[in-house]
């Protein structure tokens, strides 16, 4: 008799991988940001005590990151400049710091990375503070190099994240940017103390809310993507929080399952895109809140009857009780009903669940895609 320890499947808790692992941790990794930074339904961010006097004084923000960290920055990027009326921009760390920015004390550059290694990512907080820029970092590794070079720091607690392809770090990433922009909007006074309240318990909610999607989605999803493993390419669209939501769904598959894909915005369908639909062309839609927004719902919606017109075989993410989408769909992925910019906290959840399910179906590796690091730690 001999007991088999087998220290990888110990560490995978179970799960068939590191990524499923992690994706199941999406809601915790949502939970655990938070804890400690709200009190009394305001959002209040011990690391940065001491620093209101930065955040008054800002007249910018520009977020920098790289890959998936780069794709939080945009999501968040919407609400950081709704609630503290502070323009944000957003770039990828390499392309920042070869255009010779304008940049002054006026700046607050935010950096996301997941390792707090990423080298791109390093050296464009390094030029921004060489430039008087104050610089803040988002990070998942506690002592990284990056949020070392940075004048404040703001831990995301998503846990250690050990495959490639990045899941559960991302949806903490835009819960601390979540966390700041309301930290900012309190310091600043740019937002009424009941609406930040509104916001606080809608952030609140999320970790309860993904693993609904998790457990009533989850086999459904991974059962299509299984009809889907020879499919050639797939097309993603969104509009506003919805469009880095469909970038991000679009990179996930490209690096697990090397299948060409593409995200757009929805807007931008008519200007391009709309070419490359033929008869069973999957598109993946993520479709905006009907309630929140029904204007972009109704304009998204036409986009889903002009693809389906061409052929399209068409995904749709959209929310519980949604029924307008239900003639166009081939497939309707729900997701639970939530306020303004939380949706894309919820609508990527499936989109990890299928590039994985599709990674699995094609028998790939989805903890360690070919060609890709973890932390590239090269320019
Ligand atoms: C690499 C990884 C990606 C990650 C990116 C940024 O390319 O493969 O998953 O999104 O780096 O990494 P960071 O650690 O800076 O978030």
């Amino acid at each position: 008799f001999e007991v088999v320890w087998d220290a990888s499947a110990a560490e995978k808790g179970g799960w068939s991988s590191f990524m499923a692992k992690e994706v199941s941790e999406e809601p915790d990794a949502v939970a655990n940001t938070i804890r400690g930074r709200v009190h009394d339904g305001q959002v209040v961010i011990p690391e940065l005590d001491g620093l209101d006097e930065i955040f008054t004084g800002i007249r910018r923000i520009i977020v920098i990151a790289c890959g998936t960290a780069a794709y939080a920055g945009q999501t968040g990027a919407y609400a950081i400049e709704q609630w503290t009326r502070v323009p944000v921009s957003v770039e990828l760390a390499h392309e920042f710091r070869y255009r010779d920015p304008v940049l002054g004390d006026d700046t607050l550059v935010v950096s996301i990375s997941q390792s707090g290694e990423t080298m791109d990512t390093l050296m464009a907080v390094k030029y921004a503070h060489e430039r008087g820029a104050k610089t803040l970092s988002i990070c998942n590794t506690q002592g990284a190099t990056i949020p070392r070079e940075s004048d404040a720091v703001i831990y995301t607690h998503a846990g250690p994240e050990v495959a490639v392809a990045s899941t559960k770090a991302f949806v903490a990433q835009i819960t601390a940017l979540y966390l700041l922009a309301l930290h900012v909007a309190r310091v600043r006074g740019s937002l009424p103390a009941a609406e930040a309240a509104d916001h606080v318990r809608e952030l609140e909610a999320v970790p309860g809310k993904i693993s609904r999607v998790l457990e009533t989605e989850q086999a459904h999803i991974e059962q299509f993507s299984r009809w889907m493993a020879d499919t050639q390419s797939v097309l993603f669209l969104g509009r506003h929080v919805g469009y880095p939501i469909a970038l991000e769904g679009a990179l996930k598959l490209k690096e697990i399952s090397y299948i060409h894909a593409e995200g757009f915005a929805a807007g931008e369908l008519k200007h391009g895109p709309i070419a490359l639909i033929e008869p069973g062309q999957p598109v993946f839609v993520i479709v905006p809140s009907p309630r929140e927004s029904a204007e972009l719902h109704k304009k998204v919606v036409s986009n889903i009857q002009e693809i389906r017109a061409r052929g399209a075989r068409v995904i749709v993410v959209a929310e519980e009780g949604d029924a307008a989408v239900l003639p166009f769909a081939d497939e309707v992925l729900h997701i639970p009903l939530a306020g303004p910019f939380f949706e894309p906290l919820l609508a990527v959840v499936p989109l990890h669940i299928f590039a994985m399910g599709l990674a699995t179906a094609k028998g790939l590796d989805v903890d360690q895609p070919r060609n890709l690091a973890k932390s590239v730690t090269v320019e």
